[in-house]
């Protein structure tokens, strides 16, 4: 098993104004699973994503992701869990406006440096979501759908195992969308462990689960059977 929550609960302000943004009694993901994380708008899809990428942390509960405890670990092993484990890719996209679309792809490297092999390997990653020759192109200079391919290449850098999409396609059209599901799937089947939240059809329909939300808690926890993916 890769991902345990138990009793985690993530409220947001206090008082009479604080709002439960998710409230899950026990989950269990393995390794190589593709989920679907879905839910009306505002059920908690995007805290439940942030706080397995620990980008956030729940206010109560325990998230256990490869035998890590993640609210029990410190800034810096943090750090390290978010750029080496964890490949993010964000609706918004979330490029840096300023850098190249090889530079962008790079930025898991930082603050060390990439040296050769990891610039071999943004360059092949960029070639995978097909956008080689676009490797100094600003993301101005850039579809919405090559900017969200770039930030693919970008969390594939390091080669985590675990990759979360929140909303990846919410920007994009029907054919970009269906190239992004695309790299998605190959992910998957390469054995990433895959978590995408969306509305998307074509996801909920490509993925071997769905993990349904509703006001913070899960409503609906589906395994398909196999032949369905
Ligand atoms: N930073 C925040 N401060 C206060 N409330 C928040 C914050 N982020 C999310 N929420 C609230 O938490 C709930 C879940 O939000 P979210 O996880 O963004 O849902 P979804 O991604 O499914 O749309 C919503 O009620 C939302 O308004
Ligand atoms: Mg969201």
């Amino acid at each position: 098993m890769l991902i345990s929550f138990d009793n985690v609960v993530r409220v947001y302000g206090r008082g009479s104004s604080s709002v439960k943004a998710l409230d899950i009694k026990k989950l269990r993901i393995d390794r190589g699973e593709f989920v679907a994380v879905t839910g009306p708008s505002g059920s908690g899809k995007s805290t439940f994503l942030n706080l397995l990428g620990a980008l956030d942390k729940p206010s109560s509960g325990c998230i256990l992701v490869d035998g890590r405890e993640l609210t029990a670990l410190g800034e810096g092993a943090l750090c390290r869990y978010r750029r080496e484990k964890v490949g993010f890719i964000f609706q918004a996209y979330c490029l840096l406006p300023t850098l190249s679309a090889l530079q962008n792809v790079l930025t898991p490297a930082l603050p060390q440096g990439a040296g050769r092999r990891t610039n071999d390997r943004a360059r092949h990653l960029l070639r995978r979501v097909g956008l080689s020759g676009a490797e100094k192109r600003l993301p101005g200079e850039l579809s919405g759908g090559e900017q969200q391919r770039v930030a693919i290449a970008r969390a594939l850098l390091l080669d985590p195992d675990l990759i979360l999409a929140d909303e990846p396609t919410g920007n994009l059209d029907s054919v970009n969308g269906e190239g992004i599901i695309e790299l998605l799937k190959d992910l998957h089947g390469m054995g990433k462990t895959v978590l995408v939240a969306g509305h998307d059809q074509r996801v909920t329909e490509t993925c071997g689960r769905v993990l349904h939300l509703v006001d913070g808690r899960a409503q609906g926890d589906s395994c398909l059977p196999r032949a369905h993916f």
